[in-house]
C-alpha cells in the first residue's frame, strides 16, 4: 500500500488570482500593506445585521467579519460587556499575574467541554500553531524518538503562519513562502491513506476541520470523521479540531463535534469568542495538559482580563439554546432556500451547508456576483474562485435573510 502523503514543497505553484501584489513601481502605496484587495467605501457605523459606510449606505452582513461577529454588531450584552471590563481600569496585565476574567472563561470551557484545561491566545492561527507545538511536547513525552509529524487533509485551511501555512492546502498560500515548517503533511481525506500516514512512530497528530470553511464549505463525511478519531486513537496520535469557523454555534451546537458522537485531545477555537475583540483558545484534555510545563509556550496578550470577561459574556450567549435552536431551525430553512435559487437561477452547481455556515459553487467567478450584490447592499465572501459563502450573524431573522436572498438571486441572474 502506498500513501501520497504531500510534502510541503510539492505542489504546483499557481499565481494569486486575488492576491493584492500587484503594486507597480509607480502606483502609490497603501498606507495599509497591500495583502488584502478591500471594498472601496469606508465603513463607518454596524447595527446589528447591517454595515453603514460612510454616506449612510446600508448593507446587509452576510459575512459577521468572517464567521466572527455572530451577536451582530452593536450589541448591547457585548457592550455592556466591555463596559463593566474597562470599569476595572484592568485591560492588560500579561499572563505572570492572575485575573479573574480569565480564569472564570477558562473554567466555562472547562465547565462545558472535553477540555481540563484551556491556552488563550490571540487569534486562530496562533491558537492551531500553539497546538502543533502542544503536540510534538506530547508526542516527547511518550517515548517514541521520532515521534512529531503533524498530519493535515485535503482542502484544509489552518492559518498564514509558517505551521499553519504548512498544513493549508492552498498552493498559492504556500507556494511564496517555502520552505514552510517540516514535519507537516497534507494527506488525501481518505481513511486508507492516513492509516498509511498514521505511523504511531512518526505522528504526533492529525489536525482537521469538522467544516472545511476556506476549502469550499465542505462538511465532512461523519462516518470518515468517526474513523479518523478511531485510527488517532489506535495509533496514538493526538487528534485536533480546528473548530475556528465551524464552532462556538455556527452549525446549531455549540462545538461542531457534538455532533459527531466523539471528543478530540484538542480543540482550536477563535473568531467569534469574543464577538469581534481577537481571541484565540487551545482546549486540551488531561493527558496533554499534563505534559505541558512553565515555559512551553507563552504569549503576550492571551485571555488578558478585557478579552476574557467579554468572551465570558459572549460564550453564555452563543450556547444558548434557544439561540442554537434559531440556528439549526433557521439554517435548515435557509439552505432550502439557497437550493429553490439554484433551481431557479441555473446559475449554481451545488449548494451544501449546516447550519448558518453555507457554500454555493457558481458558474461565474464568485468574485463577479459578491461585487454585484455589494452594489445592492449585500456583503458576501467567497470560499474559493467559484463558491459563495454565507456566514451571517447567528441572531439574523428570517425577515432579514429573505431581504438577502433576494439582493442574492438578482446578482446571481445579472
Ligand atoms: C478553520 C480555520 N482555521 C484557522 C483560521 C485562521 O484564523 P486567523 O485568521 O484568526 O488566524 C481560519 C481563518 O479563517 C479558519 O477558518
Amino acid at each position: 500500500m502506498t500513501s501520497t502523503m504531500i510534502p510541503p514543497q510539492s505542489a504546483p505553484f499557481t499565481p494569486a488570482v486575488a492576491s493584492a501584489g500587484t503594486n507597480t513601481d509607480t502606483a502609490p502605496l497603501p498606507a495599509i500593506l497591500g495583502t488584502y484587495k478591500r471594498q472601496a467605501p469606508l465603513f463607518v457605523r454596524g447595527e446589528g445585521v447591517y454595515m453603514f459606510d460612510e454616506t449612510g449606505k446600508r448593507y446587509l452582513d452576510f459575512v459577521a467579519g468572517i464567521a466572527v461577529t455572530s451577536l451582530g454588531h452593536n450589541d448591547a450584552g457585548v457592550n455592556g460587556a466591555m463596559q463593566e471590563a474597562l470599569a476595572t481600569g484592568l485591560i492588560h496585565t500579561s499572563n505572570l499575574y492572575r485575573t479573574a476574567p480569565g480564569e472564570a472563561l477558562a473554567q466555562w470551557f472547562v465547565d462545558n467541554s472535553f477540555a481540563s484545561s484551556v491556552f488563550f491566545a490571540n487569534s486562530g492561527a496562533e491558537a492551531n500553531e500553539g497546538a502543533f507545538k502542544f503536540a510534538r511536547r506530547w508526542a516527547k513525552s511518550t517515548g517514541a524518538p521520532a515521534k512529531h509529524e503533524i498530519i493535515a487533509v485535503r482542502g484544509s485551511f489552518h492559518g498564514r503562519m509558517p505551521g499553519t501555512l504548512a498544513a493549508t492546502d492552498r498552493p498559492n498560500y504556500r507556494m511564496p513562502f517555502r520552505p514552510l515548517m517540516g514535519g507537516v503533511s497534507i494527506v488525501e481525506r481518505d481513511l486508507t491513506e492516513l492509516s498509511v500516514a498514521l505511523d504511531p512512530e512518526t505522528a504526533a497528530a492529525v489536525i482537521v476541520e469538522p467544516i472545511q470553511g476556506e476549502g469550499g464549505v465542505r462538511v465532512l463525511d461523519t462516518a470518515f470523521l468517526q474513523g479518523l478519531r478511531k485510527l488517532t486513537e489506535e495509533r496514538n496520535v493526538l487528534l485536533i479540531l480546528d473548530e475556528i469557523q465551524c464552532g462556538l454555534g455556527r452549525t446549531g451546537t455549540l462545538f461542531a463535534h457534538e455532533q459527531l458522537g466523539f471528543t478530540p485531545d484538542m480543540l482550536t477555537i477563535a473568531k467569534p469568542i469574543a464577538n469581534g475583540l481577537p481571541m484565540g483558545a487551545i482546549l486540551v484534555t488531561d493527558e496533554v495538559a499534563r505534559v505541558m510545563q512553565p515555559g512551553d509556550h507563552g504569549t503576550t496578550f492571551g485571555g488578558g482580563p478585557l478579552l476574557a470577561h467579554v468572551a465570558h459574556h459572549v460564550v453564555q450567549r452563543l450556547s444558548d439554546p434557544a439561540l442554537l435552536t434559531h440556528v439549526r431551525e433557521t439554517g435548515e430553512w435557509f439552505g432550502e432556500q439557497l437550493q429553490g435559487i439554484a433551481q431557479r437561477t441555473g446559475a449554481v452547481r451545488a449548494v451544501r451547508g449546516k447550519g448558518l455556515m453555507w457554500g454555493m459553487d457558481v458558474h461565474e467567478p464568485a468574485s463577479a456576483v459578491i461585487a454585484r450584490a455589494f452594489e445592492q447592499g449585500l456583503l458576501l465572501v467567497s470560499a474559493g474562485e467559484h463558491t459563495l459563502r454565507f456566514l451571517p450573524p447567528l441572531v439574523i431573522t428570517r425577515d432579514e435573510l429573505t431581504a438577502g436572498l433576494t439582493i442574492l438571486e438578482s446578482a446571481l441572474k445579472s
